[in-house]
């Protein structure tokens, strides 16, 4: 098999990463970048400090998480009224994927809508630094961009070209010391899902899998740390290494049936991507077992579990239960119908299963998945963690 790697060309990585943007651009020749960002970043003192230093900058802030189509259009307008010659994204995934494609827009024209089948962007996006403000979504070494569409029933759309792959990324932990414990624990189960659907993944290589086996074993023994103590600098160092380089995995590797998944619920009910991930990844890995047998120890021995004279299948059943002791340790709601229900809302199995089902079959990320799908598999995984009663029932089902 022919292998694929393409990586980002420059990754600065570490604390006091993103003091060195202005004289990177400088070095470049860019004066005018627009800077895409969310209102609760451009509070920030590191942010204040760090545009202070960028006299002409241009600010746009409105960047919604799941970010939607609608503001792309509106970002694009404003970089071209004010002539801007470059783009930084700063925040987590929705910001550097709202800039990126305002990048599209900017170079290609039209609406964003446009761009969701393969090869449609013709000509590269505006030079574009990435800074993440999460240790999650891994957008800063990715070339896609997830975007919601707003037309009709709302649906994810996954925007990839290699054009949109950042020019360079600053990640710098210490701009993370402040994310709160259940905003780091879902963005850092976001990261995971990335790791391991990679080494699973159809296309992952020997590339990807050290990339994304490294990952795995960092965020099992850093993430809790950092969830426990926020200001731990070491382990938010390691995060910030471990999701850029389970980026860098998925970004050739592909991912699989959890995001194919997880974007559904996001789209349909808002629920955080990183939650939306850490509900479905062990049922996921649980389903995609018979295609990973020996994968699947690897992780559980990179979780710490002991598989000592247990056979094959069972071993490999750790890994998921490992998943779920982490999310457990880590306070992130177990089922779909909680998730909803903590926002304010009702997730209506019998309403909306259909919907979830179709989108998720035509998701990109489904091709990915190491196990073929049906329609049926995914509603029975669906099904599986759609309620706390749902999972009693069916571990009464496993334990006979
Ligand atoms: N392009 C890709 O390759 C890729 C990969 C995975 C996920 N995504 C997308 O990324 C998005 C999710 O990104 P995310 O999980 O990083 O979160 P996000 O950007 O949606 O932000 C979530 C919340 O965290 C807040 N926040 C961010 N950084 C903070 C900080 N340092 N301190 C305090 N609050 C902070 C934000 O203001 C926001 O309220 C989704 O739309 C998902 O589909 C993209
Ligand atoms: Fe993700």
């Amino acid at each position: 098999m022919i292998s694929f790697f393409n990586p980002v060309s420059h990754i600065f990585t570490g604390p006091g990463a993103i003091s060195n943007i202005a004289s990177h651009l400088e070095e470049k020749g860019f004066h005018k970048p627009l800077i895409v960002t969310d209102k609760i970043i451009a509070q920030f003192p590191f942010f204040k400090k760090f545009t202070a230093s960028m006299f002409s900058a241009v600010i746009y802030d409105k960047t919604q998480a799941n970010p939607p189509d609608t503001q792309i259009n509106e970002g694009a307008e404003i970089y071209k009224r004010e002539r801007c010659d470059c783009l930084i994204g700063v925040g987590g995934g929705s910001p550097i994927d709202c800039a990126k494609a305002v990048g599209v827009l900017v170079s290609n024209g039209g609406k964003i809508s446009d761009y969701t089948i393969s090869g449609s962007i013709k000509r590269p996006i505006p030079y574009l630094v990435a800074i993440p403000t999460t240790a999650g979504s891994g957008s800063e070494c990715t070339s896609a961009a997830i975007i919601t569409n707003t037309q009709g029933h709302h649906s994810k759309m996954a925007i990839m070209s290699p054009n949109l792959t950042p020019s360079a990324s600053f990640v710098d932990p210490e701009i993370m010391l402040g994310l709160p414990p259940a905003l780091t624990a879902s963005t850092g189960l976001d990261a995971l899902s990335h790791a391991i659907e990679a080494y699973l993944a159809k296309n992952a290589n020997e590339y990807t899998d050290g990339l994304a086996f490294n990952a795995i074993r960092l965020i099992f023994k850093y993430l809790p740390r950092v969830v426990a103590n926020g200001g731990d600098l070491k382990a938010r160092e390691k995060m910030s290494y471990a999701q850029s380089m389970a980026g860098l995995a998925f970004n050739c590797a592909g991912l699989g049936l959890v995001h194919a998944m997880s974007h559904p619920l996001s789209a349909t009910y808002g629920i955080a991507h990183g939650s939306a991930n850490a509900i479905l990844l062990p049922w996921v890995m649980e389903f995609n077992a018979i295609a990973r047998y020996d994968k699947l120890i690897e992780i559980a021995e990179a979780a710490g579990e002991n598989r000592w004279n247990l056979p094959k299948r069972d071993a490999a059943a750790l890994a998921a239960k490992s998943i779920r002791t982490l999310s457990s340790d880590l306070g992130v709601i177990p089922n779909i119908s909680e998730a909803v229900s903590a926002l304010g809302k009702y997730a209506d199995f019998e309403k909306d299963i259909d919907s979830l089902v179709n989108d998720a079959m035509n998701d990109v990320f489904k091709n990915d998945n190491p196990r073929n799908v049906s329609p049926a598999d995914i509603r029975s995984i669906y099904a599986s963690c759609w309620s706390s009663s749902t999972i009693d029932l069916i571990k009464k089902l496993k334990n006979g």
